[in-house]
């Protein structure tokens, strides 16, 4: 089957009607009347329930379960262990690529983190479940817990992030600090946080024979298809897996987790369908969290303002038996311009859980710090904080020295700074108040993200009355996935939305690849593209190819797809319908695949990110440090906009996440056992309705020749990046106080300045 070159093919869509409209959710009324099944919703026939029994201690042994006890219990069916559970066709501890996690899924007695499942307890009844596993009572050898960064040698990492080198140059930093006019020296520090999405891990399994038909939440499926197949023997195509509607991810779903895999060996065990969900305290371990960070910085500036050295290092922490390094030094790579540039890390391990990818992984925690760097360095210089991000603009990327595929930040800059008012804003702190007497506050910070993409496959079928069924197994977290590709599904074809039916969510389809990495769209929506735009260059050689269409010899000249029609393109008075030329063919569907695939020489070539900035407002009451954000403004320019709706939704989600990371979320580590103290939402804040502010977020154009072909950058994850800083920014406008260790609560406003 021959590929059609997506650059010719894509010609078509400068007629498509749907992408840039901002269409309503597609399973909006679904949800909000309740009708949307997610995975803890599924009950099949005979179906039983499990509940997790998971460590009290961070670092030890379990020596003894009574598991009697919990089997008399009524309605207890059966209860799984290391000792009593089926067997594994692949070792969960084995790695054999980055995106690979070690699992804990009862393999021995070891305790390597707090809320590490040591039993399964199978029964009758949720009650009966939750019961059998109280009744456990599990003892234990503890062993003193490793819970903070001087708790264990330190080592530099392989690699940071997935693949990232662990050290990068780029100049030398001691010669730019040497004869820089200005140095700032700082360390800020950022905590643990867990991912917390609405919805908890769960799974419905049900196996017939050895084929396993699964519902559960997940963010990438054929990811997921593939490590259940490894690990229990049998081949991907048997393993079926529904994932229509996900309640958030953040990251915590993109890598298959002990927990569900438990959920499936229970099925397994009791020959029976088995539900499992986590409750939310053990959601704080199996499943992955944002490691705390502490990063140095050092930058030299001259004296006109211009930095001659940024100096980034790195602290961090994986768990015992697993690698993920935060990789927070990247945002030092591609935001500012200096002459000299260095990110190193270092590393120690903890007794946790293994930490993952969260919301904005390593942007986020490597923003907060950098912009707070910068903001301190602007004050230093004595400039305001918009004019030094000005006058260190990077005009190419500064670690690589490659171009931008395309960088609207000055527009962003602007069309923020112009809406935000800042232009109004005294250059020195604390000289603003409200009528009430609060301090009031003005910070920015610059947004970034990269555009990232990953492999993915669709298929499309045109059928001959004239509508049309695209296929992919993409994943709708609740940012309007489902929506937007389904927009560029229609444009594909040049139907109606009406007249496409859109599939996604199920394993069964083709592999959408990942919805992370702010990815999703373009990933999934290039191989839609492609997809569609190979049915359209099939149906117009078979019009072209006969002597009785209207668009024979259309030839080289070629033709267009507009509303179910072809037009030929030199003289658009000769068309003929999609259904006609079918018809006349006497074929009953034509069918098209594409698939996305990154360009390595464009990659070679560019630089690619999307940027943006953002303004807050916070006011600070002077005798109790009580904090608010008052006001949000941010400008985003992340390519071609598939659906501002969405997008601006995206915006707002990333912003709410921001303030969430400068102002509110922070795991307790009870340094006697290791163990998180706030493993609930009750006590790990994250902001609720009456902790926002206004919020505004500006959609800045922005046309990219390079990313892709349809120019689609990401927008999911970058309104986090430059909101905690702005944040951090303004609380040091507002009191003259710079906090350094993150979350900023009120404390660390008023104590001494320690912090
Ligand atoms: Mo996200 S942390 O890239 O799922």
């Amino acid at each position: 089957m021959s590929e059609t070159p997506l650059t010719q093919a894509s010609a078509h869509l400068r007629h498509g009607a749907n992408i840039g409209q901002s269409l309503t959710r597609h399973e909006g009324a679904l949800k909000v009347t309740g009708q949307a099944r997610y995975a803890a919703d599924h009950h099949p026939a005979g179906m039983l329930h499990a509940v997790l029994a998971v460590s009290s201690i961070a670092r030890g042994r379990v020596i003894a379960l009574d598991v009697a006890a919990a089997k008399a219990h009524p309605g207890v069916v059966d209860v799984m262990t290391p000792a009593h559970k089926p067997p594994l066709a692949q070792d969960p501890d084995e790695k054999t690529h980055p995106f690979m996690f070690r699992l804990d899924v009862l393999q021995n007695d070891r305790v390597r983190y707090p809320n590490q499942p040591i039993a399964v307890v199978i029964a009758e009844t949720l009650e009966a479940a939750t019961e059998g596993a109280v009744l456990l009572a599990p003892r234990y050898e503890t062993e003193p817990a490793r819970t903070d960064f001087p708790a264990g040698a330190h080592f530099t990492p392989a690699l940071v992030g997935v693949a990232d080198p662990a050290e990068a140059h780029h100049g030398d930093v001691e010669a730019g600090l040497a004869g820089a006019a200005r140095r700032l020296e700082a360390i800020y520090e950022t905590p643990a946080q867990y991912h917390n999405p609405m919805e908890p891990h769960g799974i419905v399994a049900a196996w017939e024979g050895d084929t396993l038909f699964i519902d559960t939440p997940s963010q990438g499926l054929a990811m997921a298809q593939a490590r259940i197949a490894g690990l229990f023997g049998i081949p991907p195509a048997a393993v079926h897996i529904r994932s229509p509607y996900i309640g958030g991810g953040f990251g915590s779903k993109g890598v298959f987790s002990g927990p569900q895999v438990l959920g499936i060996m229970a099925a397994r065990l009791v020959g029976r369908p088995v539900k499992l969900v986590l409750r939310r305290g053990q959601m704080f371990g199996p499943v992955g969290h944002r490691a705390p960070t502490r990063q140095s910085f050092r930058l030299g500036a001259d004296n006109a303002g211009a930095l001659t050295a940024i100096g980034h290092h790195t602290v961090t922490a994986s768990s015992q038996h697993d690698d993920f390094f935060e990789p927070a030094g990247g945002v030092s790579h591609t935001l500012y311009a200096s002459p000299a540039i260095a990110t190193t890390y270092e590393a120690v391990r903890l007794d946790t859980g293994t930490p993952l990818f969260m919301r904005a992984p390593g942007k986020a925690a490597g923003s907060i710090a950098l912009e707070s760097a910068i903001d301190e360095m602007a004050h230093a210089c004595a400039m305001d904080p918009l004019a030094f991000r000005l006058k260190n603009y990077a005009e190419v990327e500064p670690m690589s020295g490659k171009p931008f595929s395309s960088k609207a930040l000055r527009a962003c800059y602007a069309q923020g700074a112009e809406r935000f008012g800042w232009a109004k804003r005294p250059l020195a702190p604390r000289q603003m108040r409200d009528a009430a007497g609060m301090l009031v506050g003005w910070g920015m910070g610059t947004a970034t993200f990269p555009a990232l993409m990953f492999q993915a496959q669709a298929r499309a079928v045109l059928r001959a009355d004239g509508t049309g069924v695209v296929e992919t197994g993409a994943q709708d977290m609740g940012q309007g996935a489902w929506t937007a590709l389904g927009q560029i599904a229609a444009d594909s074809l040049a139907l109606d939305p009406d007249r496409v039916e859109f599939r996604a969510g199920s394993s069964d389809l083709p592999d959408a690849g990942i919805a992370g990495g702010s990815a999703h769209t373009a990933t999934a929506g290039m191989a839609i593209h492609g997809a569609g735009a190979d049915v359209i260059a099939r149906l117009a050689e078979l019009a072209m190819g006969d002597e009785r269409s209207p668009l024979h010899g259309a030839g080289n000249a070629g033709v267009i797809a507009r509303a179910g029609r072809l037009f030929r393109r030199d003289d658009e008075s000769r068309s003929e319908s999609y259904v006609a030329i079918l018809a006349r063919a006497g074929i009953p569907a034509i069918e098209g695949h594409g698939k996305s695939a990154t360009d390595p020489a464009a990659q070679a070539a560019y630089a690619m990110h999307a940027h943006g900035a953002v303004f807050a407002e916070v006011t600070v009451d002077p005798d109790l440090g009580q904090l608010r954000v008052t006001r949000l403004v941010g400008a985003f320019a992340a390519g071609r906009i598939i659906n501002p709706r969405m997008v601006q939704s995206q915006y707002y989600g990333g912003m709410v996440w921001g303030l969430s990371f400068a102002l509110h979320e922070q795991a307790v580590i009870d340094p006697r056992s290791g163990r998180p103290m706030n493993a609930n939402l009750g006590e790990y804040h994250v902001p609720v309705n009456a902790d926002l502010p206004s919020i505004e977020a500006i959609l800045v154009e922005e046309h990219d020749a390079h990313v892709n072909a349809l120019g689609i950058k990401g927008v999911g994850e970058i309104g986090i990046t430059g909101t905690a800083g702005a944040i951090a920014n303004a609380v040091w406008h507002a009191t003259g106080m710079r906090a350094r260790r993150f979350p900023i609560t009120l404390d660390k406003l008023i104590g001494p300045q320690d912090n």
